[in-house]
């Protein structure tokens, strides 16, 4: 499973690619309006750090106008997909888009049916935000779950972002289901990597280590 870092925040965005894990990012506009640099530097800068995708978000509502707008986003950086949420005119837009070779990942997906759409449209990605539906007490891994179920049945290549991550477990169940990508906010990350008999394990390695005879 690959993993994406859910921000724009450049230091978060080169402390993970450092740890060698790192296979693209996700942006938002929520996202984007807790950094300080103007829009298009952002996107220029994460771009740079990135080896690989990097999504960055639509926000016109007309086909027209979503399609103008994510060719300017996609001549930022050759990494940019355009994020488009699901809806008729950006499914529309996604249609033109593909077509043109620009990629394109589908977001704020809640249903099995959004997905189903948005893969037929040429989509590249879609993003079904877990997170949200648990929130309103829905099971959001169940989403997961049909969708990859559906593109397997019929042989489609979008793959399956799983986002709106809240914690380490939907990471493990993502990886179970075959998700192909997880978008992960970085204290999710963080927390990944922590087990506290790893911590008490290493303390007492250390201690032990310093009653070894060196000579
Ligand atoms: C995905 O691409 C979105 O940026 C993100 O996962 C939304 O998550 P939230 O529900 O925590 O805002």
């Amino acid at each position: 499973m690959k993993i994406f870092l859910d921000t724009a925040n450049l230091d978060q965005i080169r402390e993970a690619a450092s740890w060698g894990i790192l296979d693209g990012v996700t942006t938002n506009p929520t996202l984007m309006s807790k950094e300080n640099l103007k829009f298009e530097d952002l996107v220029r800068e994460i771009c740079k750090i990135v080896n690989g995708p990097v999504s960055v978000e639509c926000v016109s509502t007309q086909s027209e106008d979503i399609v103008k707008e994510a060719k300017r986003h996609a001549k930022l950086a050759e990494n940019v997909v355009v994020k488009i949420p699901i809806c008729l005119e950006g499914l529309k837009a996604t249609k033109v888009l593909s077509q043109e070779g620009i990629q394109v990942n589908t977001t704020l997906i809640f249903s099995p049916n959004q997905a189903f759409l948005a893969a037929k449209a040429g989509t590249r990605y879609v993003s079904p935000f877990v997170g949200r539906l648990d929130d309103i007490s829905h099971e959001g891994m169940d989403l997961v779950d049909q969708i990859l179920a559906i593109f397997d049945n019929y042989g489609f290549e979008t793959e399956v972002i799983v986002a709106s991550i809240r914690h380490p477990l939907h990471v493990v169940e993502a990886a179970l289901m075959g998700a192909d990508i997880a978008t992960i906010p970085f204290v999710v990350l963080e927390k990944m990597i922590k087990h506290p008999l790893t911590d008490v394990g290493m303390d007492r390695f250390l201690k032990d280590w310093s009653k070894v005879k060196k000579k």
